[in-house]
C-alpha cells in the first residue's frame, strides 16, 4: 500500500473511531435526560413529560427549535438544564449596568433598580442560576454598602445571588461609556439619524475598560471552564479578552441593540478590532435573524473568515462561533403582578396622582428619554388626532413616563427640551378648564410603579424608530391579566416579530399614526381581548427563562462537541482547536462522502 493510501486509511479509522464514540455518548446522555425526565414528572415539575422530551431531541438534533414553545419554562428548567447538561458550571454575567444601585440620600441609602430591560431581563436569570453579576458600581452608596472583595449579597430582602461591583474614575466613564458606547456605537446601531461620534481617546477609555472587566471575570472564575455571558455593545473587546485568559470558557454575548449593514457598520473606525472582540465568543445572541445576518454579512465583509451558513456558524483565527437569534423576552408570570392591585384600583388611584376624571382615556409611554423610542413622534400623532378629530380634545390624556438618561449627552439634553417645549405648546393649544392633553414625568419609576401605570392604561404606545426588541411592549401585555388594554407598537421594534396582535405602526408616519390612535381609542372591549389574548400566550410561552435556556442548551452541546473533539482527535488536531465545532462537521462529512 502507497503511503499515501496508508494516511487515507489512518484518516478513515479515526474518523470512524470518534463517531462511534459520538454514538455512544449520545446513548449516554440521551438516557440519562431520558431517565431525569422522568423523574421530573414522576415528581409532578412542570416539565412536561412527552413534549418536553420531542423538544430537547429537536433542541439536540438542530438547535433552537420553534416547538420548544411546548416546555413550561420556568426557573426549575433553567436549573434542571444546568444540573443536567453543564453540571458544576459556575455563570458569570457581565453588564455595564448593574441591577441594584445604591444611592445616598438624605434620609439614607436608597436602593434603586435601574430602569433597564436587559436588567429585568436577566435578573430572574441570576436568581435561578445562583451566580455571579460584575457590573460597574454607578451609585454614590454603592462603595459603601460591598465587602473587602467589592461583592454584596442580592436581592436585599432574599439574596440569591452575588453582585460584584467594578469601579470606573470619571475618565473611563466619560471616555468608555458615554463616549464610545453611547456617542459612537449606540447611533451607529440605530437607525434613528443621529451621526455617530468616534473619538479615539474614547475608544482607549472602551479598551482599558473592557480590560479591567476581563481581569474582573478571570478574579471571580472559580474554575478554568465558567460560562460567562457577556450583555451588549458596552463590552465588544471582552470575550477576545476572557478567551486569550480562560481559553476553555463557553462565552455567550447578547447583543441588546440592532447591528446595522455592513455598510453602515464600515463607518466605524475600529471595526475590525470590535468584530474580532466579539468573535472571542463560543456564541453570539442577537433578537432577530435579520440583525444576526447583517452581522455575520459584516464580518465576512472584513475579516478572513469562513462563514459556514447552514450551522449559522463563523470560523475564524481557528475557532468557532456559533451566530443565532434569540428573542429576549421578560419573567412569566411577572413576580411583581402578585404585589398589585386589581386593574380598576390601579386605574383609580393613577387618575387620582394625575387629577384627570374617571371618563378620559388614557394613553401612555413608559422608557428611558432617548431619541430612539420615538416619543416626539407620539406627540405629533396626538397632535393629528386633534388636528383631524377634534371631538376627542379634553377625553384623551397622554401621560409619557421619561426616566432621565445618558442626559450629560449634547444629544438627550437636546430631546428633553424639545420633548418640554412640544408638551408645553400642546397644552397650550389644546388645553382648557384644567385639561392637559401631556403630562410628562421625567423621573425614575420603581417596576411595581410602572406595572401599575400599564394596568390603569387604555393604550400603551411603544413608537420606536428602531429597537433590538423592546421590553415594555411585552411587559404591558404581562400586566394585563384582565385581557383589555390596546397596544401600539411600531414596526421597526423587534418586538412586532412576535406580537402581531398589536397595532402595528411606522412612527414617521404621523398621518397613519393618528389614524390609529383613533382606531384604539374606539375599539371594542372584545376586539381588545381576542388581540390581547394571542399576545399573553407569546410572552407567557417565549419568556426570558426560554431565552437564557436556548442559549444554555446550544452553549452545553458546544462544551460537549469540544469536550468529544479533545477526546477523537489528538492526533490529528491543529493547535489551537479545543473547541473548533466546524473541524468537527468537517470530518463527519468527509467520512459521510
Ligand atoms: O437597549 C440597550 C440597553 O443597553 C439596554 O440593554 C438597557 O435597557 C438600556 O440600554 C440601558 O441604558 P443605560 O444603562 O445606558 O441607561
Amino acid at each position: 500500500m502507497t503511503d499515501y493510501g496508508m494516511a487515507l486509511l489512518w484518516v478513515l479509522i479515526l474518523a470512524s473511531l470518534g463517531l462511534s464514540i459520538l454514538a455512544v455518548l449520545l446513548s449516554i446522555s440521551r438516557q440519562r435526560r431520558s431517565h431525569s425526565l422522568t423523574v421530573a414528572s414522576t415528581a409532578g415539575e412542570d416539565v412536561a413529560s412527552e413534549a418536553t422530551r420531542k423538544v430537547l431531541r429537536e433542541f439536540e438534533k438542530n438547535g433552537q427549535s420553534p416547538d420548544a414553545a411546548l416546555v413550561n419554562w420556568s426557573p426549575d428548567t433553567l436549573r434542571k438544564i444546568l444540573a443536567d447538561d453543564l453540571p458544576d458550571a459556575q455563570v458569570i454575567v457581565v453588564s455595564n449596568r448593574e441591577p441594584y444601585i445604591h444611592n445616598i440620600k438624605d434620609d439614607g441609602v436608597e436602593l434603586l433598580v435601574p430602569a433597564s430591560g436587559l436588567v429585568s431581563a436577566l435578573e430572574p436569570i441570576t436568581r435561578a442560576c445562583s451566580g455571579t453579576w460584575i457590573a460597574y458600581g454607578g451609585g454614590s452608596a454603592d462603595r459603601l454598602t460591598v465587602d473587602s472583595n467589592d461583592r454584596v449579597q442580592v436581592p436585599p430582602d432574599n439574596p440569591s445571588y452575588t453582585l460584584r461591583r467594578v469601579w470606573l474614575s470619571d475618565d473611563e466613564y466619560q471616555g468608555y461609556y458615554l463616549g464610545f458606547a453611547n456617542e459612537g456605537l449606540w447611533p451607529l446601531c440605530h437607525i434613528a439619524f443621529t451621526r455617530p461620534v468616534f473619538r479615539a481617546s474614547d475608544w482607549e477609555a472602551y479598551e482599558a475598560v473592557n480590560r479591567k472587566f476581563a481581569d474582573t471575570v478571570v478574579a471571580e472564575a472559580r474554575n478554568e471552564r465558567p460560562i460567562v455571558l457577556v450583555q451588549d455593545y458596552h463590552f465588544a473587546l471582552l470575550p477576545r479578552m476572557i478567551r486569550e485568559r480562560l481559553p476553555e470558557a463557553i462565552i455567550i454575548t447578547f447583543w441588546h441593540i440592532p447591528w446595522p449593514n455592513s455598510e453602515v457598520f464600515s463607518i466605524c473606525p475600529w471595526r475590525e478590532r470590535v468584530l474580532d472582540g466579539l468573535l472571542g465568543s463560543s456564541i453570539i445572541g442577537f433578537h432577530t435573524q435579520f440583525h444576526a445576518n447583517n452581522f455575520t454579512e459584516s464580518v465576512d465583509r472584513f475579516l478572513e473568515s469562513r462563514i459556514e451558513r447552514a450551522d449559522a456558524a463563523i470560523s475564524y483565527g481557528g475557532r468557532a462561533t456559533l451566530v443565532h437569534a434569540y428573542p429576549i423576552s421578560i419573567e412569566w408570570p411577572a413576580e411583581l403582578l402578585a404585589k398589585l392591585p386589581p386593574v380598576e384600583e390601579s386605574r383609580a388611584r393613577l387618575r387620582e396622582r394625575f387629577g384627570l376624571s374617571a371618563d378620559v382615556k388614557l394613553c401612555v409611554g413608559v422608557e428611558r428619554l432617548d431619541y430612539t423610542k420615538g416619543i416626539l413622534d407620539r406627540f405629533h400623532a396626538l397632535d393629528e388626532l386633534f388636528t383631524r378629530h377634534p371631538e376627542w380634545i379634553g377625553k384623551v390624556v397622554f401621560l409619557q413616563i421619561a426616566a432621565p438618561s445618558r442626559g450629560t449627552l449634547p444629544a438627550y439634553q437636546q430631546l428633553h427640551d424639545e420633548c418640554l417645549r412640544y408638551a408645553n405648546e400642546l397644552n397650550q393649544r389644546y388645553g382648557h378648564d384644567g385639561y392637559k392633553p401631556v403630562v410628562m414625568v421625567a423621573e425614575h419609576h420603581s417596576q411595581q410603579q410602572v406595572y401599575e401605570i400599564y394596568r390603569a392604561a387604555d393604550i400603551c404606545m411603544v413608537t420606536s424608530l428602531h429597537d433590538g426588541m423592546n421590553l415594555v411592549a411585552k411587559e404591558f401585555v404581562a400586566a394585563r391579566d384582565d385581557e383589555q388594554g390596546v397596544l401600539l407598537l411600531s414596526t421597526f421594534a423587534g418586538a412586532s416579530r412576535e406580537l402581531l396582535e398589536a397595532l402595528i405602526v411606522n412612527p414617521y408616519d404621523a398621518a397613519m399614526m393618528g389614524q390609529v390612535l383613533l382606531q384604539a381609542l374606539t375599539m371594542s372591549p372584545d376586539e381588545q381581548r381576542e388581540r390581547m389574548r394571542p399576545m399573553r400566550e407569546i410572552v407567557r410561552d417565549n419568556n426570558v427563562f426560554r431565552w437564557a435556556g436556548s442559549m444554555l442548551l446550544d452553549a452545553a452541546r458546544l462544551r460537549k462537541r469540544g469536550d468529544l473533539e479533545r477526546a477523537t482527535s489528538v492526533a490529528e488536531r491543529p493547535a489551537n482547536t479545543d473547541t473548533n465545532i466546524v473541524s468537527l462537521f468537517d470530518r463527519m462529512r468527509k467520512v459521510a462522502s
